[in-house]
């Protein structure tokens, strides 16, 4: 949402309508262009107000849109756009409430869902390798759940001996604070800085002098984002990694759609339930009414340029 303080009262701002992810995405674009532009040739000397960029400090920190509005707007956004298209969807970041995130892992320990397993034995072989060529000293964790799997790399980059801080990031807040109390205990000297951030607006990455920073993206989460979410995600990554910074990418190659189907649509309905919560986030976050028992729709596709991409829809499931 955009809005003139001088024009529009606090009163009307939240009838104000959002921007969509794109408009939002190039408005930023366009503040940050402006902003470095202005900052160029910024005084920071000459009066208090200047010293040391006091100033433009206050301005870049005032006010920001307390995360958890952020999250309704959004969701608000999504909601009206997804469910009103047609075939309907949800983003898969809305599945992840508490409950969501402890469904989905429940759902990595299943049979059927072969990404976490194989994930797994990848970074069995290959965790110390990459410890060597990256030599990190900060992990960051994109989308990082229980980070479970992290683990082999926190290992591996504590054998190498270069690493000091771990930054996970993510929209559960509950499966951030989880997974940080364990890691605290069990990493006692390892700094852990957790974030919850939409990480498709901002992916909080610590200041380039924490480098070199290995952002981790595992999971085959890239696969919830479209081309177009694809292509600005990856942008904004781009911008904002510099020389030595390296991104790890766990993600799926294309299977046969009776392998994606059982790993989608297990057996237990663990992914059903999974699927259905999201109701149940809808209803609490936004005071919708739908009705959490009915049958979500599970629908996986393949193709010859991208992983594997599942969806699910409420279907019919208003009173
Ligand atoms: C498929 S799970 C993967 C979890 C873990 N990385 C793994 O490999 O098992 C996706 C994770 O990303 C988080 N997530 C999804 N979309 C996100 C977003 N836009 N911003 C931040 N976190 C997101 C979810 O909360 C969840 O923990």
């Amino acid at each position: 949402m955009l809005y003139d303080p001088f024009r529009q009262p606090r009163a009307t701002r939240a009838d104000l309508p959002l921007l969509g992810p794109d408009a939002a995405r190039a408005y930023l674009a366009q503040v940050r262009v402006q902003a470095l532009e202005v900052l160029e040739d910024a005084p920071v000397t000459g009066s208090p107000l200047f010293e040391e960029g006091f100033v433009f400090g206050m301005v870049a920190q005032r006010r920001p849109v307390p995360a958890r509005r952020y999250f309704t707007e959004a969701l608000h956004h999504d909601v009206l756009a997804g469910l009103t298209a047609k075939p309907k969807t949800l983003p898969p970041k809305w599945f992840y409430d508490e409950r969501g995130s402890r469904l989905f892992d429940t759902i990595t320990t299943l049979p059927e869902y072969y990404p976490t397993r194989a994930e797994r034995e990848i970074l069995t072989r290959q965790a110390d390798e990459i410890a060597r060529l990256t030599g990190a000293r900060t992990l960051v964790e994109l989308g990082s759940g229980a980070s479970d799997k992290t683990r082999q790399l926190l290992d591996a980059l504590t054998r190498v001996g270069t690493l000091e801080h771990y930054a996970p990031v993510d929209v559960s807040h509950s499966a951030l604070l989880e997974a940080g109390e364990a890691l605290c205990r069990d990493y006692p000297a390892l700094r852990v800085t957790a974030t919850v951030t939409d990480f498709e607006t901002d992916p909080a990455l610590p200041a380039p002098d924490a480098g070199p920073r290995l952002v981790a993206f595992l999971g085959s989460t890239i696969g919830n984002l479209d081309t177009a979410q694809r292509d600005a995600f990856y942008t904004t990554l781009r911008g904002q990694l510099g020389d030595g910074d390296a991104l790890l990418l766990g993600a799926d190659l294309v299977k046969d759609p009776d392998t994606l189907v059982r790993a989608y649509d297990d057996a237990k309905g663990v992914t059903a339930a999974f699927n259905l919560n999201v109701l149940h986030v809808l209803n609490y976050r936004l005071g919708a009414d739908f009705d959490s028992r009915s049958s979500p729709t599970t629908r996986c596709g393949t193709s010859t340029r991208s992983a594997s991409r599942c969806g699910c829809a409420p279907a019919a499931g208003r009173r």
